[in-house]
């Protein structure tokens, strides 16, 4: 099948009580190991380019990688999206140039500017069949250039969230109830330790979630900043060479039942990059006189495979869904 919008899937999601994966892409090999894994465990999936994606291996290279997986894959959704678009122009871009679907991220403007520049963007793309995701509320973290100090960020106002979709008409919501960009989303005083001596982090702030979800009945919820950093990953680098101390990401059960509720695009990407960075750094470390990127980024590939198995299984909910 042809790429698809995310219209159905978030459909079929939010009555399901699952959330679908959008992974963010930048080479081919994150994009077949994601792809695999979703064939195999028969799962709709976004594939999500960022502004600094685009920059990185340019437009036309990732549009036809992912074009190459609809092929290679011709039973599984997949949607294109763009991830943090901060500007009519480059979500314009993104729309004539063959995404499904594109996020204007104008979050960190005042509110009203915020619904002047989502509904532009809504108009364009609407006229196109291409859906949007708005945000309100900031995370904390680095996104493209962008980064929010600790302390910065605010929580999603569910007394806005009406108001702000009915004026833009936008498709999905992405809102803060406490995760973050990036491997450290919390710094350690925030966190408790349990029995283990492991870091706990605070809760996700359901309470908002719920209230959103009353407001907007029936419409799809998006998370971003919701990686877990599987201490696995943290320590395989640490243990090859790496200098990682105190990441700290999402616990996987939270995301899980933010998944079951209102929750229907859940965003990870740092998950990917450190299955990938532990396992070169641990295929280095294993064959120090290996120089072929075939040899080395095999075993990664693989870790973007099974990560996003991992992910489909025990956050998302959407195995067997097709
Ligand atoms: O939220 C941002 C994503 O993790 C993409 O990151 O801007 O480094 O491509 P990037
Ligand atoms: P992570 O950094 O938690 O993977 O979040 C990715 C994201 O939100 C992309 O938009
Ligand atoms: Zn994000």
């Amino acid at each position: 099948m042809p790429l698809v919008t995310t219209k159905e899937m978030f459909k079929k999601a939010y009555d399901g009580g699952y959330a679908i994966g959008a992974f963010n892409v930048n080479n081919m090999e994150i994009i077949q190991g994601i792809t695999e894994a979703v064939d195999e465990l028969k799962s709709p999936v976004i594939l999500q380019v960022s502004k600094g994606a685009r920059a990185y291996a340019n437009h036309t290279y990732l549009v036809k990688l992912v074009e190459a997986a609809v092929i290679e894959h011709p039973d599984i959704p997949i949607a294109l999206h763009l991830d943090h678009g901060d500007s009519f122009e480059l979500c314009k871009s993104c729309i004539d140039g063959g995404f499904t679907s594109v996020m204007i991220d104008a979050s960190s403007k005042p509110f009203e500017e915020n619904i002047a520049l989502t509904r532009q963007v809504v108009e364009y793309a609407h006229d196109k069949g291409v859906v949007v995701e708005a945000e309100l509320g900031t995370l904390e973290g680095v996104e493209d250039e962008v980064k929010v100090e600790a302390g910065c960020a605010s929580y999603t106002r569910p007394e806005e969230v009406e108001e702000f979709v009915d004026k833009t008409g936008c498709d999905s919501l992405a809102i803060a109830i406490g995760t973050s960009h990036g491997a450290y989303k919390f710094r350690p005083e925030q966190c408790t330790r349990n029995a283990d001596g492991i870091l706990v982090p605070p809760s996700l702030r359901f309470d908002v979630l719920e209230e959103c979800i009353k407001r907007l009945p029936g419409f799809p919820i998006v998370l971003h900043g919701s990686s877990s950093v599987p201490r696995e990953f943290v320590d395989m680098i640490n243990t090859y060479g790496g200098n990682m101390p105190d990441a700290i990401g999402i616990p996987e059960d939270q995301l899980r039942k933010a998944a079951k509720l209102a929750v229907c695009k859940i965003n990870i990407d740092s998950d990917i990059r450190l299955a990938m960075t532990g396992n070169i750094r641990k295929y280095f470390a294993e064959h120090p006189d290996h120089f072929d990127p075939r040899q080395y980024l095999k075993p990664a590939r693989q870790a973007v495979k099974d990560m996003v198995a991992r992910k489909i299984v025990n956050v998302l909910g959407s195995d067997h869904k097709i």
